[in-house]
């Protein structure tokens, strides 16, 4: 990565703290001249100011927003943005290095006129590090990256620093929500959280990670996993002490 990439880390000093290595796809195809004109015009006033958001999500949005929520790895922003339009009244915050994805978002964020959604082109840990302790009503992390080959696994995002930042970051009573097809991302993840005494797997049941939690909007990477016959699972874990 060069060391101008608009989503390397931006720790204020850059000595002490490690950089955190992004993995995966940076960019795609050009973008057409309407998306380059909304990441150019539109991404700059709606986009996460880190200093800010020291002082708690709520800080980014005009209004105190009912609940904040946080979708680590959107891609193409499909749950994002019909997250923030079913509900008006909480803010939206999305994380997402691909600058497609990014357009893409900004795209249906104009269609729809969406106003409670702040976005970074950028690395979700990074967010998760400035955030303030139990700033957070819920975090979303969605299919993420699978890197299914043995030495690639310590990519995957999900490891015990990412898993105690979320239970740093999510209030009591809050919520950790999970989407996968990969059966061992899924085993992954839950060998990395239960361990965690701050959080509790809300499964009684197969139906509990089988079927979607309610209001699930299916996102464009579950589709192509269920036309191509994979089985999608969804963990959802409560953040204990309320
Ligand atoms: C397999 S795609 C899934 C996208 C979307 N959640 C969906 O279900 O369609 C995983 C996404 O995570 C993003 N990603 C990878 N590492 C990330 C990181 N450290 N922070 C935020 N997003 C990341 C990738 O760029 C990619 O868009």
């Amino acid at each position: 990565m060069s060391p101008d990439s608009p989503y390397r880390d931006e720790h204020e000093s850059g000595a002490a703290k490690p950089r955190r290595q992004l993995y995966g796809r940076a960019k795609g195809k050009a973008l057409r001249p309407a998306q380059s004109q909304r990441v150019a015009e539109m991404l700059p006033r709606i986009q996460i100011d880190l200093e800010r958001l020291k002082a708690g999500p709520a800080a980014l949005f005009p209004a105190a927003p009912k609940r904040c929520v946080l979708e680590i790895g959107f891609g193409g922003g499909e749950h994002l943005a019909a997250m923030a339009r079913k509900e008006p009244d909480s803010g939206f915050l999305g994380v997402e290095p691909f600058l497609n994805g990014v357009a893409k978002l900004l795209g249906q964020v104009e269609a729809d006129q969406i106003e409670n959604l702040r976005l970074l082109r950028g690395d979700g840990r990074e967010v998760l590090s400035r955030l303030p302790d139990a700033s957070l009503d819920a975090v979303y992390l969605l299919y993420p990256d699978p890197w299914p080959k043995r030495r690639q696994r310590k990519r995957r995002i999900v490891d015990p620093a990412f898993v105690a930042e979320l239970a740093r970051v999510i209030r009591p009573g809050g919520e950790f929500r999970f989407a996968s097809d990969i059966d061992d991302y899924v085993g992954w993840t839950l060998a990395r959280v239960l361990p965690n005494p701050d959080f509790q797997w809300l499964a009684r049941e197969a139906a509990d990670w089988r079927d979607p939690w309610a209001g699930w909007h299916r996102t464009r990477y579950e589709e192509k996993a269920i036309r191509e016959g994979r089985v999608p699972s969804y963990l959802r874990f409560r953040r204990s002490g309320a």
